[in-house]
């Protein structure tokens, strides 16, 4: 594949970018995750974390420096993410709405989760509606998995594209956890109409 030379350019000069190349993360998302856990400390040392759409493997790296070695992480993408370096870090490839995945991700799990990521996109078609829809249908299948297997109180952090389905799944989310953020961290490009979700506090029932 040929890059134009001004998105070389951009991204050469981007400050994510050169940080992630400092710092020898896979992908300059890392700092999304990091940046909110930062803020909310929604994933804790010794956290079994569900890293959904993982490859390359950015958030999967910062999940892991975050729990650290008591902590456990289980990354799952339809591509083959490389082996992480450090132990307690699994890496599956599967795709996330089919019920076999699900299946695979709990025979891996040494417990219920105490969280699950979910940075997972569509391939975008460049047609506004068609890849917000494919979105938050990715968006809804990440849910589904964290109603099952995260323990109580667990908590959910997930990617979005703005749009008009987007209220029915912010409620979708209020169904599950005490609290919700709608969250747009600095290291996401302002003219992206990616946005995050947060849900702490899994519930009881729903
Ligand atoms: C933006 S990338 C994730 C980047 C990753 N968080 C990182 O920091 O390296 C989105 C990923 O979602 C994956 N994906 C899209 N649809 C999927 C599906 N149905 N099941 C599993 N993975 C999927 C893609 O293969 C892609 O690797």
């Amino acid at each position: 594949m040929i890059l134009p030379n001004a998105w070389l350019r951009e991204r050469k000069r981007d400050y994510y970018y050169r940080k992630a190349k400092e710092e020898k993360y896979r992908s300059r998302a890392s700092y999304k995750l990091l940046e909110v856990v930062w803020k909310y400390h929604f994933l804790n040392e010794g956290d079994v974390v569900v890293d959904l759409g993982a490859a390359p493997g950015g958030w999967l790296q910062a999940a892991r420096k975050t729990v650290g070695g008591e902590g456990f992480v289980l990354g799952v993408d339809f591509n083959i993410i490389q082996p992480v370096e450090e132990a307690n870090v699994c890496a599956i490839i599967g795709d996330i709405t089919q019920p076999e995945t699900i299946k695979k991700i709990k025979e891996i799990l040494p417990s219920l989760a105490d969280a699950v990521i979910s940075d997972v996109s569509p391939n975008v078609s460049g047609v506004w509606e068609v890849d917000h829809a494919r979105q938050i249908e990715l968006a809804r299948s990440s849910l589904v998995i964290a109603a099952e297997i995260l323990r109580l109180g667990g908590n959910f952090f997930v990617k979005v594209f703005q749009g008009d389905m987007f209220d029915d799944f912010i409620s979708e989310v209020k169904n599950y956890f005490r609290r919700v953020k709608i969250i747009k961290p600095k290291a996401s490009r302002a003219k992206s109409a990616e946005i995050f979700v947060l849900g702490m506090g899994m519930k009881e029932s729903q």
